[in-house]
């Protein structure tokens, strides 16, 4: 996992899980430590390594607390071997859809 800034300041972290990059923000919701210095998990929960929390890369949701809020997940694209991210993030029924 890499921790990026995006242009617009928001701290975002890219993962590749099985060989699908995506990202979501970078603060974890719970108490704000760092995403991207915890693990990502083979069921594609990412875990915060501070107190535990866990959130489904794909969607952001938490899988186990103590966070109680969703992370935002961020547009990925890949162009010319670069990853470019989308600086806002998108909505779930956005990924839903
Ligand atoms: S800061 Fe992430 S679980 Fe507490």
């Amino acid at each position: 996992m890499l921790g990026v800034t995006l242009s617009d300041g928001a701290p975002v972290c890219v993962f590749n899980h099985r060989g699908v990059i995506g990202a979501v923000g970078n603060l974890c919701t719970h108490a704000e430590f760092l995403i991207s210095d915890g693990v990502l998990h083979g069921d594609g929960t990412l875990e915060c390594v501070w107190h535990g929390a866990r959130f489904d890369c794909r969607t952001g949701a938490v899988k186990r607390h103590p966070a109680e809020l969703p992370l935002p997940v961020y547009e990925t694209h890949e162009e010319n071997g670069r990853v470019l991210v989308r600086p806002w993030p998108a909505s779930h029924s956005e990924l839903s859809s």
